[in-house]
């Protein structure tokens, strides 16, 4: 296939056509050309430059004014700004000698001017005029990453061809190329258009996961800057609490030529806005997580009237004991492990000793969002939420023995002899205990918190800029 290429964008372009099957010697000459509405021909006179007498364009006249200029030195005529109605037959005389040269017209229409948001639909319409036989045209898809696609075309007739595209993803956006091929009149060309696709980076669905009094940024990352999206959109994020529960607008934004606005809605929520934040990226940020916290967060695109959105689903997870606080010699207490649903199908809870205790692991049915374990000895626990064989997000919770210290405590003051003492020491041991167990929670929690980040990695948690 030979044939002469010029990337162009495909709506406002230009391409040319030539076909010189004639000696020059001959006295009468047709040629053919195709030029693409918006874009710029030029018609050729003669090869030869010797010739000196004035060209006369016999179509050149007032249709073409203003969009035409004559060369005189290479004998052409060149029109800009192509219409479908300059199809015709352009004959040049020179001396006894005549070119006709047929002119085709070519035009093609990128549906919403190709700009689209992810998971709308792409039309493109192709349309042809010839003062000649209209060529029955083959028509092949290039997309951008230079893979042939195999779209729904439709021949309204020889003139109008209409091209249905898949839904595009934003992946799609980039340099697509439409392959127009006919074999009489020999057209063979290329024209090549942009595709921009805008919406989100973010995977299809999103889980993300917390525990309870963690920090959390919900992030939707958009590809605006990456497909350089010029025009201005807006959006919004809000939150509901499940399917069917009403929603909560949490912010407005609007985002201008690199400029990104944002107006807090909601006040039902705590929440803050990061104040730095890479480049294209939607952010909230939740400083103290709380169990009511989870369900689906939704950013939403707003483009002409037209949406596209992506949700995040937050997962909390809780951990709570019963009794609370150490626990005595004989006695056994009730961890319960709690999470937001929904979960996903293959999601479920276990309970793991992680040391000091030499039980089994106990572990929930698949999608269960509860699961309690009776403990009579003392140690670290864990509560993990695990997805297939992904380990998602854990709580530790350290159960501690009570009796050891208080017995010591008891010699202790007892060795100190009197009576008044040994009150006071009572009184100390009563208050000390209170003090010791709030202490021993407090810190029970920041640990519990403090193993959790390394372990959970990026994708389940994410806790920056804390404070
Ligand atoms: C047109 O583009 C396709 C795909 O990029 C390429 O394979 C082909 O060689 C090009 N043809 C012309 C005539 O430039
Ligand atoms: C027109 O003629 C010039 C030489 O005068 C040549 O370089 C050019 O390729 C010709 N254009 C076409 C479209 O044939
Ligand atoms: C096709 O070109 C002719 C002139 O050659 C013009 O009269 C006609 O309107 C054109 N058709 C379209 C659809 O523009
Ligand atoms: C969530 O629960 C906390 C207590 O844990 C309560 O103060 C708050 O009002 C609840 N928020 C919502 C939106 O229900
Ligand atoms: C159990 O783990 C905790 C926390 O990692 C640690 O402080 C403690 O020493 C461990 N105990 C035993 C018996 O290994």
């Amino acid at each position: 296939m030979e044939s002469s290429g010029t990337a162009l964008s495909c709506t406002r372009a230009a391409l040319l056509l030539l076909h010189l099957g004639l000696t020059s010697s001959m006295a009468q000459k047709n040629e053919f050309q195709t030029g693409l509405v918006g874009g710029e021909v030029t018609l050729n006179c003669t090869e030869t430059s010797s010739l000196l007498t004035k060209p006369i364009f016999s179509k050149e006249p007032s249709f073409i004014a203003g969009r035409s200029d004559i060369k005189m030195q290479y004998k052409q005529l060149s029109v800009r700004d192509l219409k479908l109605s300059d199809a015709g037959i352009y004959t040049c005389e020179y001396g006894t000698h005549k070119v006709h040269t047929s002119l085709h017209i070519v035009n093609l229409e990128i549906s919403l001017d190709g700009h689209f948001l992810q998971n709308e639909v792409a039309k493109l319409i192709l349309t042809q005029n010839s003062s000649s036989p209209l060529p029955d045209l083959s028509i092949t898809l290039f997309d951008n990453n230079n893979n042939r696609v195999t779209p729904e075309i439709q021949k309204k007739n020889l003139q109008e061809y209409i091209v249905n595209l898949k839904k595009l993803e934003t992946m799609d956006s980039g340099t697509w190329v439409c392959q127009i091929h006919s074999d009489s009149p020999l057209i063979n060309q290329n024209i090549s258009f942009p595709v921009k696709v805008l919406g989100f980076q973010n995977p299809d669905l999103e889980r993300k996961y917390a525990t309870v009094d963690s920090a959390v940024i919900l992030s939707w990352r958009l590809n605006s800057q990456k497909i350089k999206w010029k025009k201005g959109f807006t959006g919004q994020i809000n939150w509901k609490q499940q399917e069917g529960a009403e929603s909560h607008v949490l912010l407005d934004f609007d985002i201008t030529a690199e400029q990104l606005h944002e107006t807090k809605k909601s006040n039902n929520l705590l929440f803050e806005i990061p104040e730095s934040k890479p480049e294209s990226h939607i952010e909230v940020k939740l400083p103290k997580v709380h169990f009511n916290h989870s369900g689906q967060y939704q950013c939403q695109l707003e483009y002409e009237r037209r949406h596209a959105q992506s949700k995040i689903e937050l997962v909390v997870m809780k951990v709570s004991a019963n009794p609370a606080g150490p626990l005595s010699r004989g006695a056994s207490v009730t961890l319960t492990c709690q999470v937001s649903g929904p979960l996903a199908p293959d999601a479920y809870l276990s309970w793991e000793p992680v040391n000091g205790s030499k039980m089994d692991i106990k572990k929930s049915k698949q999608r269960e969002v509860k699961l309690e374990v009776t403990i009579s000895t003392a140690g670290l626990w864990s509560c993990d939420l695990i997805e297939g064989s992904d380990k998602k997000i854990s709580f530790r919770y350290h159960v501690e023995e009570a009796s050891v210290w208080i017995i010591n405590v008891i010699i202790g003051a007892s060795i100190g002899g009197s009576l008044l003492a040994f009150a006071l020491g009572c009184l100390c041991i009563i208050s000390g205990v209170r003090w010791q167990r709030r202490r021993q929670r407090a810190k029970r929690m920041a640990q519990a918190r403090q193993h959790l980040a390394p372990k959970m990695g990026k994708d389940c948690f994410q806790e920056r800029g804390a404070g």
